[in-house]
């Protein structure tokens, strides 16, 4: 059996994230994913929307992936790597090449970002009240 692992803080769940998260799966039989506990995004300065158990439920609901864990600092990948078991780490390009150093315990992928889409640019539609939205 093939496992990837990937993270992230998939706040406000959109397309962008399912196309990641397909693709990932995609790359092997088993999905785990790091979702960031709101403890370690506000290190990261993010403060999201839903909740880290809310955030994690909308994850386990999804059929491309089979385990949530907690991403609690940026220390743990290795660890997770050889907890797990992990084939292929994947993360979207705007990570790219931050990761490299991880190909020595297993494939390093960057998937591409879906264009035109991501959580603050959600949140700032919905800011903008007069704002039209196309969803066609
Ligand atoms: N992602 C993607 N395409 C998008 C948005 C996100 O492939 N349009 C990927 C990211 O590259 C990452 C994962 O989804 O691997 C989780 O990203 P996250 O930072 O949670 O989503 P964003 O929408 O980018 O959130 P924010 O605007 O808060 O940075």
């Amino acid at each position: 059996m093939k496992t990837v692992l990937t993270y992230g803080t998939f706040d406000l769940l959109h397309y962008g994230h399912i196309n990641l998260l397909k693709r990932a799966k995609a790359l092997g039989d088993y999905l785990i994913v790091g979702c960031s506990t709101d403890e370690f995004n506000a290190i990261k300065n993010k403060h999201s929307f839903y909740t880290f158990e809310n955030r994690k439920r909308v994850l386990e609901a999804i059929k491309y992936v089979d385990l949530v864990i907690p991403e609690n600092d940026w220390e743990q990948k290795r660890k997770d790597i050889q907890k797990y078991g992990v084939d292929v780490f994947v993360m979207g390009d705007d990570w790219q090449n931050k990761f490299d150093n991880l190909s020595d315990l297993c494939e390093v992928v960057y998937l591409t970002r879906t264009p035109d889409i991501s959580t603050t640019m959600v949140k700032s539609y919905i800011d903008r009240r007069d704002a039209v939205v196309n969803n066609s």
